[in-house]
């Protein structure tokens, strides 16, 4: 339970600050202690509230009066504060926003190609992928990790399930980035339009292509399906290739790149897992829980008043659902800070919980475990070549993930 007056002793900071992300964890420990269900307030005047327990988080995450389409609770200015109408329409009709029953038609579209046995079917290719990257830069000694690893190698992945050229993946890269940082920042809106516009003529030319010559690609399944009509209109066919794209640009980079910093970190679980690579299932599970990719859960509004730990979050309130804090809750993990490739029970909240349970989960984890394994297996004198100190997190207001890595092996 809070009190008011404790509550004054957590200093208000921007969570949008580079000063923030550096200091994340040490914050979050202080507000799951004093202040649970924490009050701040949006730039643009929206109020929100940053759920950090482990046992407030599962609980809000599967709580249909936290609802994630504003449109059913937000007055149509609010919203246009967010994103203007036409790229709002063609880039934010994804399942992600959506609430049942519009949610779970558009899932079920997708399901099937995300199942543990189809995703399991990509092993052999995931493989080849990672081998290929990895040989590309064996002779040269040094990497940057993020950029020459981490992160083609899951663009590689959804590219070709979508079936979209994985040339085109730096111009993508820059628009994904641009969107994530542009979430919940009004100020980086207007700057951002030009390249959600960019995006937009991309996918719609992606569409036109593929109307003409469809494959046995993702896209050309959802093609089928907008034509049967009532399952998927054309904006959410845009904003579905958008939500895959950059839910495969911005997450599984972060899971390789996190992970492998982490257990250079920890030597002794690095060799560990050098020594034992079937424990390779867990030790992603682990690195999903103590530096996951996905810092914040996307937002979420009270449909009506709700009352967490004597906090009165009323109807429209924003509610933003701090994963990286549940997932180091003392409460409900042994020895939390402790980073352990062996734990047990790792219930951890890395992928979400609920109906918006991750979709992509099956595929991180496999090409997670595929990029590690080749990695150490080809490489097993890696080492970080420069000062730990000295990298930086990216400054993005829901992700976790270092802006570069360098190594040497
Ligand atoms: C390690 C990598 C990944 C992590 C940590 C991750 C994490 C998450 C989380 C936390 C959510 C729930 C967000 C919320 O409830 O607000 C989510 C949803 C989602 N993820 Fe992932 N994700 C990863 C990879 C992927 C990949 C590779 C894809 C597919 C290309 C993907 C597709 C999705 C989709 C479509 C949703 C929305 C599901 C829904 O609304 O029902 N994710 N992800």
């Amino acid at each position: 339970m809070t009190s008011a007056s404790n509550r004054n002793e957590v200093p208000q900071l921007n969570l949008f600050s580079s000063e923030f992300k550096e200091n994340a964890y040490p914050f979050y420990a202080k507000l799951r202690e004093q202040d649970p269900v924490y009050r701040f307030t949006l730039l643009n005047g929206q109020i929100a509230w940053l759920i950090t327990r482990y046992e407030d988080a599962h609980a809000v995450l599967k709580d249909d009066r936290f609802i994630k389409n504003p449109k059913t609770i937000l007055s149509q200015e609010q919203i246009n504060k967010m994103m203007p109408t036409v790229e709002r329409d063609l880039l934010m009709n994804h399942m992600l926003s959506f609430d049942p029953p519009d949610h779970s038609r558009l899932r079920n579209l997708v399901h099937k190609a995300f199942t543990p046995k189809m995703i399991e079917e990509l092993r052999a290719r995931i493989q080849e992928i990672a081998d290929t990257l990895l040989d590309a830069v064996q002779n040269k000694g040094k990497m940057n990790l993020v950029d020459e690893f981490a992160f083609p190698l899951p663009i590689i992945v959804i590219c070709e399930m979508l079936g979209i050229p994985a040339e085109d993946r730096d111009q993508f890269r820059e628009w994904s980035g641009t969107f994530i940082e542009a979430m919940n920042r009004p100020e980086k809106m207007q700057q951002a339009l030009p390249t959600f516009q960019s995006f937009i003529k991309y996918i719609g030319r992606l569409i036109d292509e593929r109307r003409k010559n469809l494959t046995d690609d993702l896209i050309s399944a959802l093609i089928h399906a907008e034509a049967e009509g009532e399952k998927l209109t054309e904006n959410e066919l845009y904003s579905m290739i958008f939500l895959l794209i950059v839910a495969g640009h911005e997450t599984t980079v972060n899971l390789i790149g996190n992970g492998v910093f982490t257990l250079l970190q920890h030597p002794k679980q690095l060799e560990k897992l050098k020594s034992n690579p079937e424990l390779i299932s867990s030790a992603i599970e682990e690195i999903l829980r103590f530096c996951g990719p996905v810092e914040l859960a996307t937002n979420r509004w009270a449909g009506e008043d709700v009352l967490i730990h004597e906090k009165l979050i009323r109807k429209g309130d924003m509610v933003v659902v701090a994963l990286a804090s549940a997932n180091r809750d003392e409460t409900k993990f042994e020895n939390p800070e402790v980073f352990d490739i062996t734990r047990k029970n790792n219930r951890h909240l890395g992928f979400g919980m609920g109906i918006h349970y991750c979709l992509g989960a099956p595929l991180a984890r496999l090409e997670g475990q595929i990029a590690l394994l080749t990695l150490l297996r080809k490489m097993p004198n890696l080492h970080l070549n420069t000062d730990a100190e000295t990298l930086k997190w990216r400054p993005t207001y829901l992700m976790r993930g270092l802006i570069e890595l360098p190594v040497v092996f």
